[in-house]
């Protein structure tokens, strides 16, 4: 089966990341194999089957939550993408440290960011990317404010619009509904 039809289809637990916020990360750090990427929450799979196709045939995500009911449901997504052997799962808090060392990229969508930034810093290689999605502009400003305080540089927050047109013979126009916001997506690069 096709990846994006996978991630259609796949089962839903916690809210997933849309296409959009995870074509940005790709697009904005070219993830690519052969690197090792640390993901943090897991939940329900949708990014970390992305960075698995991004990062394979020679590369490796490592991907934490501490909830293992919705680790469970991104093995079973991940699975069915075929992209198991790219993906090591691991169990537990990652505000409470990252075993992997030299990494080329530290990703989360998780509630409190900031707490992560200090252990990013010393499993990240030099160069590598930061990045963190959060839904509000209070979650925002304390992660970019704490990488500010950290080893890291060109610390960015953005977010992305994805607007769908209707198109017909003489109502050609925007749709009228869409998703208006979803969340910030910020990057850094460690220094
Ligand atoms: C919104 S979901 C992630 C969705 C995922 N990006 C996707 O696209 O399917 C957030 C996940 O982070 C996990 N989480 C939150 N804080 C965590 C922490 N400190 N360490 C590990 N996992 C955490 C939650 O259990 C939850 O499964």
């Amino acid at each position: 089966m096709w990846l994006v039809d996978v991630f259609h289809k796949m089962r839903r637990g916690p809210q997933i990341l849309t296409q959009k916020d995870i074509g940005l990360i790709l697009g904005m750090t070219g993830v690519s194999s052969p690197w090792r990427v640390v993901e943090a929450g897991s939940g329900s799979g949708a990014l970390t089957m992305f960075l698995a196709n991004a990062v394979q045939p020679k590369g490796r995500v490592y991907s934490y939550d501490w909830r293992s009911e919705h680790q469970e449901i991104a093995k079973e997504n991940v699975k069915r993408a075929g992209l198991t052997k790219y993906v090591e799962f691991i169990h537990g808090d990652i505000a409470a440290g990252i075993e992997q060392k030299d990494v080329d990229m530290v990703v989360l969508d998780l509630a409190e960011p900031w707490l992560v930034v200090p252990h990013a810093e010393r499993a990240l290689k030099e160069g590598s990317f930061f990045v963190s999605y959060v839904p509000t502009f209070e979650q925002m400003k304390e992660t970019v404010t704490t990488l500010r305080g950290h080893r890291f540089t060109r610390a960015k927050a953005y977010d992305y619009s994805m607007r769908e047109y209707q198109v017909e013979e003489n109502a050609t126009r925007p749709e009228n509904m869409g998703l208006v916001h979803t969340g910030f997506l910020i990057f850094a690069r460690r220094i």
